[in-house]
């Protein structure tokens, strides 16, 4: 797979020092927070899908993912090696210019290397951007949840087969 990260971007793996600027990011971009203690534990179990965007040596995206085990949707059901992304955000001003397809990717190729057979992921039903771009990667809704978030937002499962080639 050909991954074009857009001019002046630098993907990295995260290291202990970016938490705080993860930390930011989520604050600023989602309403679902997670204890410092808890990026770390993500960071030291998940070090090869825990990545970071800077731009100008600034953090400026990121994604945080983590291995599982369980059932696929798809099909029938079957017990397999999961990718599941915990969190993904970008700043506003860093928008649509192709960031978070560059975090996603990445981490959809982590997830294969380390002999995941889908990734999947909860969003809220009103979050089109993020929806749009799982779509677009290849995600489909599977499942929904009645009240899953704090504010009693549902939300859809998406998964994806992965693939060598997206
Ligand atoms: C979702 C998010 C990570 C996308 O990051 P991004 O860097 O803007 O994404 P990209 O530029 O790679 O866009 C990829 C695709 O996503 C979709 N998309 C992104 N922003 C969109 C918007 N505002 N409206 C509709 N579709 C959008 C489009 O399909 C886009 O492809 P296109 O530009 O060719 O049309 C970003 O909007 C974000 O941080 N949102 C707040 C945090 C969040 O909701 N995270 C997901 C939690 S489940």
């Amino acid at each position: 797979m050909v991954l074009v990260i857009p001019e002046g971007y630098v993907i990295r793996k995260a290291k202990e020092d970016d938490i705080n600027g993860v930390i930011y990011i989520n604050s600023v971009t989602l309403p679902e927070h997670y204890t410092t203690s808890f990026y770390n534990s993500i960071l030291s179990t998940n070090p090869e899908t825990f990545l970071v965007v800077e731009y100008e040596g600034r953090i400026i995206g990121y994604h945080m993912g983590r291995i599982e085990y369980g059932l696929t949707f798809k099909g029938m059901p079957r017990f397999v090696k999961k990718g599941h992304v915990i969190s993904i955000a970008v700043l506003k001003e860093h928008r649509r210019k192709g960031v978070g397809t560059i975090l996603l990717k990445t981490a959809l190729e982590e997830f294969a290397k380390k002999g995941c057979e889908v990734s999947f992921l909860e969003v809220r039903i009103s979050n089109e951007p993020a929806i749009n771009l799982y779509k677009k990667l290849g995600y489909e809704i599977v499942d929904r949840i009645h009240g899953y978030y704090n504010d009693g937002e549902d939300a859809y499962v998406m998964e994806k087969t992965l693939e060598t080639k997206f």
